[in-house]
């Protein structure tokens, strides 16, 4: 008989300390209904990263895309002030806005030719004389919330959220030293993958406990023992000292300075840092068994005659992911096998698995 979701939910103990807890039951990376419990009580409740504050600068700037499966779109209007709305024409419920991003003076609907101001404004509707008790202030796109942190823009479906900054916490002071708002992007990859969107998370989160095994070249420039994890509010913070490697010497090249910092910020969002170089991931739930990362991958020096060095440094980058990307499936594959139910974790190295666990049991067992 299918477990019922209660059922589901408490076979996970949140309150266990770190050497006695269990991962989160295998049936969470596998059931629709939590797939779907996630999606209204996960992403469309945290604040979500949409697009890059240079996207968005000047007045009709635009970026579409999907939260938690809802059309939204952020838009810079003419008075300076950056708005989101759900991108849902208010007619017959057609997209507005139809590019990926780009700049427009006015949102019209290609369905009808309803048009939109960048406020958000309900300003023209064709053939429409002789509609009674239709009120055009009561028909605007509807608003979402958006704000800004560096050089990211994040929405919340939510409008009863707190802060972006409440959200960010900590995370906030922990970053600004590294200056990531003066790097560019370079370029953009996006990965679909064949698991559940927790089982890239959890991967990312180990610690460094499969650096040694799977990825080999990137092993010879982290000092593995060196490896620290902290966790704090809603984000991990895993640090290894670098160290200089002949190993492997495409990896040392393109992978320098003191640190290495990897930060993830609950629930899909990784930010990696090392000198001159960062590349966010962020991680879009599909369904229960697919979700698709994008990465974006940003360096101080995105001139032309930097462009070998940048895109040797994102090969480098994209090799690692192949090898998380393979490991990954094959967990998922794991996972639904009558063989598994939960399983252990590390003191040393997976104190971040089990704080994403909390806040996600969390945020699924809230009212
Ligand atoms: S659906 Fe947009 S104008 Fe009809
Ligand atoms: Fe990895």
């Amino acid at each position: 008989m299918q477990a019922t979701i209660e059922q589901m939910l408490s076979s996970y103990n949140d309150r266990a300390p770190l050497s006695e807890a269990f991962t989160i039951p295998a049936t969470w990376y596998t059931d629709p209904r939590i797939a779907e419990m996630e999606r209204l009580k996960v992403f469309s409740k945290t604040w979500q990263l949409v697009a890059r504050t240079s996207q968005l600068q000047a007045p009709g700037d635009f970026v579409a895309t999907r939260v938690a499966a809802e059309p939204i779109v952020v838009v810079r209007g003419t008075d300076g002030a950056l708005r989101a709305f759900f991108n849902v024409c208010r007619h017959h419920a057609a997209a507005v806005v139809t590019q990926p991003c780009g700049r427009a003076s006015i949102l019209q609907c290609p369905y009808h030719g309803w048009k939109y101001g960048l406020d958000g404004a309900l300003k023209g509707m064709p053939e429409f004389e002789g509609v009674e008790n239709f009120d055009r202030a009561q028909n605007g796109l509807l608003p979402i919330r958006v704000e800004t942190w560096e050089c990211f823009v994040f929405v919340n479906l939510d409008p009863n959220a707190t802060s972006l900054r409440e959200f960010l916490g900590g995370l906030v002071k922990r970053v600004a030293p590294l200056g990531i708002s003066n790097l560019h992007l370079f370029e953009r990859r996006t990965y679909d993958i064949h698991c559940n969107w927790k089982v890239f998370v959890d991967n990312y989160l180990d610690g460094g406990y499969h650096v040694p095994h799977l990825h080999k070249g990137l092993n010879s420039v982290l000092d593995y023992k060196q490896y620290t994890i902290e966790n704090e509010d809603r984000y991990c913070l895993q640090s290894s000292p670098m160290v200089a490697s002949d190993e492997d010497s495409a990896t040392g090249a393109t992978r320098k300075g003191d640190r290495a910092w990897y930060f993830w910020q609950y629930p899909n969002l990784m930010i990696n840092c090392y000198e001159g170089y960062m590349d966010t991931n962020y991680v879009v739930p599909v369904d229960a068994d697919h979700c698709t990362v994008i990465f974006d991958f940003y360096f101080s020096d995105v001139s032309e005659a930097h462009r070998e060095y940048n895109a040797e440094s994102v090969n480098v980058g994209n090799r690692v992911q192949d090898e998380d990307l393979g490991i990954c499936e094959d967990v998922q594959r794991g996972l639904k096998s009558r063989a598994y139910a939960a399983g252990r974790l590390s003191v040393r190295r997976e104190a971040g698995e089990q704080l994403f666990h909390r806040l996600l049991a969390a945020d699924l067992k809230s009212k």
